[in-house]
């Protein structure tokens, strides 16, 4: 089966085409580098030891994206092609909607002109914004909060409103929770531009000596230490649901929406040791003011996933914190 992956050059996208070529899929990708470089493609090539097409193209170009299908036998779509800084979203709304709005319906458009009715969505945790109680389940409310969150929810309407009109389509809505962690090999890994905004990278930062240290948003939240509770996932096992979710779609009309976490929460204090402890690194860090637009805690219940995909995360915070500096520690600033 031959899988084009959008936006393959990120940090999930880079870790789900490995995954798919070591499963003997063919892939293609198509990337524009907004927020990636041609290393990844290089170190995708390099950990798998084998070849694929790649196209340096904007998924808001019909043309290029038509180029794409015409030249190569799409069968499925993986599409995370998207910006996904949420304080630049509030900042610059129009970027996200036209990017990650426009260029989700020009793909979509491209598929059905060739007839591929087949996709896996990355959604986000997001999009149920602030939750009465956990774990989070897929039938709770939808309030996203922010534009990058009102991006996925609206992408998620215009997916159910496809399949409405043509049952046809397989569709597969992911919602990811926390994703961190890097390939084994530490060859790809998450490498933000810039000042990081989430706490991953940051951590990273600061244990290299790159930041001075770590500034923890909010010690009066009511959790286990009074810090911010997230469902941390390994970016490998996250990149693993979506070999799933495309064998769950493959001979069905289909569009379901499916949480990918783990079920645990951790608190940001708790990473933060976890990350010194395991990796043998100090990561020094102070109490600041709490972050406007954070949940206190938010947590998966990822049953859904287990009983229709067969998928359960198996990576716990201790290779997170450790594929993580692995892949920091071999980067040159
Ligand atoms: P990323 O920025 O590393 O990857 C996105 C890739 O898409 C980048 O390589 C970028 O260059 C590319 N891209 C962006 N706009 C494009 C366009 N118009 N045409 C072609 N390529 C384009 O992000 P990621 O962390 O790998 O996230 C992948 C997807 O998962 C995104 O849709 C994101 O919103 C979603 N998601 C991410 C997280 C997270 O915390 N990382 C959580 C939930 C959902
Ligand atoms: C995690 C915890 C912070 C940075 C974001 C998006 C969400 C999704 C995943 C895409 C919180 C605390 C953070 C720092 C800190 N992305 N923190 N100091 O905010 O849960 O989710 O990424 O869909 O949409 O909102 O992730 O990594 O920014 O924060 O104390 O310097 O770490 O307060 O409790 P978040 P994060």
């Amino acid at each position: 089966m031959k899988v084009l992956i959008t936006g393959g050059a990120g940090y999930i996208g880079s870790h789900t085409a490995v995954e798919l070529l070591e499963s003997g899929y063919d892939i293609v990708i198509v990337d524009d580098f907004s927020n990636s470089s041609p290393e990844a493609i290089e170190n995708i090539k390099k950990i798998t030891n084998k070849d694929f097409s790649f196209y340096k193209c904007d998924i808001n170009s019909k043309d290029a994206l038509s180029a794409v299908f015409s030249h190569e036998k799409i069968e499925a779509v993986i599409h995370f092609a998207a910006y996904k800084a949420v304080g630049e979203s509030c900042r610059l709304p129009i970027k996200y909607y036209s990017n990650n709005i426009s260029g989700t319906i020009n793909l979509l458009d491209v598929m059905n002109e060739y007839g591929c009715k087949k996709i896996v969505f990355s959604s986000s945790a997001t999009v149920y914004g602030e939750p009465e109680e956990n774990p989070m389940t897929e039938d709770f409310p939808l309030h996203p909060f922010n534009p990058y969150g009102t991006t996925k929810y609206i992408i998620e309407e215009i997916l159910r409103d496809l399949y409405r009109a043509d049952n046809e389509w397989g569709i597969s809505i992911l919602r990811y929770f926390n994703p961190i962690g890097a390939h084994h090999s530490g060859l790809i890994g998450e490498r933000p531009n810039g000042i990081p905004n989430n706490i991953m990278p940051y951590i990273c930062l600061v244990a290299k000596k790159k930041l001075e240290k770590l500034s923890v948003f909010g010690n009066d939240y009511p959790t286990r230490d009074g810090t911010g509770v997230r469902d941390y996932i390994h970016v490998v096992d996250l990149a693993k649901g979506h070999l799933k979710a495309l064998e769950y779609i493959a001979d069905k009309g289909i569009c379901d929406s499916i949480n990918l976490g783990t079920g645990c929460g951790y608190s940001v204090l708790e990473l933060v040791n976890a990350f010194s402890r395991v990796n043998n690194v100090e990561v020094p860090y102070v109490i600041t003011e709490r972050r406007p637009g954070d949940l206190a805690e938010y947590y998966a219940d990822p049953s859904k996933a287990e009983k229709v995909l067969g998928w359960k995360a198996e990576l716990g915070i201790e290779d997170m914190v450790k594929s993580s500096w692995k892949f920091i520690s071999n980067q040159q600033f």
